[in-house]
């Protein structure tokens, strides 16, 4: 390769999301305008090193991948260069890897690489950054998790494929008056979980970040039964503790430096049955939320980051994470966006607006009236016991019995049902 031009290296690294190719695009129609090269490095970190493995993108080979989901460039979360097991949990990188990639540096004259990952890419590219790379990071996760940016591109995305979910899931459950469970993603924090549920109408949303009870999901759902709403739309996020604090994981090894988690939803579905006997289904989204092509509010934060991280290159500011906080795109140094994770607050709008709705967060606050929840959570006297599902109901009335001379055509009664929002 010829060493005349100036030359910007970018990869991406963790699990995929919805963007990354918005974000690849943007970089190289702004690298190319500024009269540098880019080289793709295929898979992640392992393209750097033993073999290095990249491929040249111009404005012409990443023509239309805009919309497209995935990353043309491949990515890879395991491998020589996985450096955390989670937040603040470094792993350091073999010093013989780092001397590879700056022979790689060195041999293709980058002005600086771009790695596009979430919290345990990111981390290696600490690392770099202290090896004295030149290397800029994008934040990329759908969970996100990353406290530095206000949103990562992905998120929006997957909330949009877990609120179609619910949209879908309702019409079935309202016709075959079922519980319905959706289990989304989210590891750390229950962001999918929230803005899913607040968007799908969920009636019951279990995230990592407030604790709930068994005994509360279950009142939630003979309280709308008493109200006429024979159906309940669940939403739990993959990663929301059990009552006894376990998380509940697809895989039986638990040595690995990310636990695959998994499952959530069918324990929920299971002890919802057993305890009031309603008829519940799972429907479990998993990689459906990763896949398929990026929002158009997406699109337009990957775009930018791609853009904004060249510019980091260009200014030399290395060590810096792009990030987005409302309304500017500006950056972070990478070292304060890994350590810090973004969870949703208990007291947040969103969770008290969700709550004014009735919608349940499996906890004791459910129990008090709306915008009540704030001050009576931090009143020392609320009592965190939650009432058993026979003190907190009353039974479901039993269905009202027309008499014989009196028929009602069904299409009339499927009618009154919608008109006085029972269906809903
Ligand atoms: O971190 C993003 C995430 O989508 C998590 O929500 C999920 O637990 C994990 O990735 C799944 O990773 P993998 O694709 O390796 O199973």
């Amino acid at each position: 390769m010829s060493h005349a031009a100036k030359r910007i290296g970018i990869l991406t690294s963790g699990g995929d999301c919805p963007g990354l190719n918005a974000v690849i695009r943007g970089a190289v129609k702004t690298a190319e305008r500024h009269g540098y090269d880019v080289v793709g490095f295929i898979k992640g970190y392992e393209g750097l090193v033993d073999p290095v493995t990249y491929i040249p993108l111009t404005n012409r080979n990443t023509a239309g991948i805009l919309t497209q989901g995935g990353t043309i460039l491949g990515s890879t979360n395991k491998g020589r260069f996985a450096a955390t097991c989670g937040v603040q949990d470094r792993l350091e990188l073999d010093p013989l890897l780092l001397a590879g990639v700056k022979a790689t540096y060195e041999q293709l004259d980058l002005s600086g690489l771009i790695c596009v990952g979430g919290d345990g890419s990111l981390a290696v590219a600490q690392q770099f950054h202290e090896y004295g790379l030149a290397v800029v990071g994008v934040p990329k996760t759908i969970d996100n998790d990353l406290s530095a940016t206000a949103f990562t591109f992905g998120f929006d995305s997957a909330v949009a494929c877990a609120t179609d979910a619910l949209d879908r899931l309702h019409t079935t459950a309202a016709s075959h008056e079922r519980v319905m469970v959706l289990e989304v993603m989210g590891r750390h924090a229950g962001w999918i979980g929230l803005y899913a549920g607040i968007a799908g109408g969920g009636d019951v949303i279990l995230i990592p970040e407030i604790p709930w009870t068994f005994e509360n999901v279950c009142s939630k759902i003979l309280e709308r039964d008493q109200q006429g709403k024979k159906f309940t739309l669940v939403v739990v996020a993959e990663g929301a503790e059990m009552p006894d604090g376990e998380v509940v994981t697809a895989e039986r090894r638990q040595d690995t430096r990310q636990t695959r988690l998994g499952g959530i939803g069918n324990v929920v579905a299971y002890e919802i049955e057993k305890r009031i006997g309603r008829d519940t289904r799972v429907c479990v989204l998993g990689h459906l939320q990763r896949g398929g092509g990026p929002t158009t509010f997406d699109r337009v934060l990957a775009t930018q980051f791609g853009s904004h991280a060249v510019r980091l290159i260009i200014e030399e500011k290395f060590g810096e994470m792009v990030c987005y906080q409302p309304p500017s795109i500006s950056s972070v140094p990478i070292i304060d966006a890994v350590n810090k994770l973004s969870r949703v607050d208990a007291n947040s709008s969103a969770v008290q607006a969700a709550r004014a709705l009735g919608i349940s967060f499996g906890d004791a606050a459910d129990l008090l009236g709306p915008f009540c929840v704030e001050e009576a959570l931090a009143d020392e006297e609320v009592s965190n016991e939650a009432p058993t599902v026979s003190e907190s109901v009353e039974p479901t009335p039993a269905p009202v019995e027309l008499a014989v001379s009196e028929p009602v055509p069904v299409e009339w009664e499927a009618a009154a049902a919608y008109a006085d929002g029972a269906m809903w």
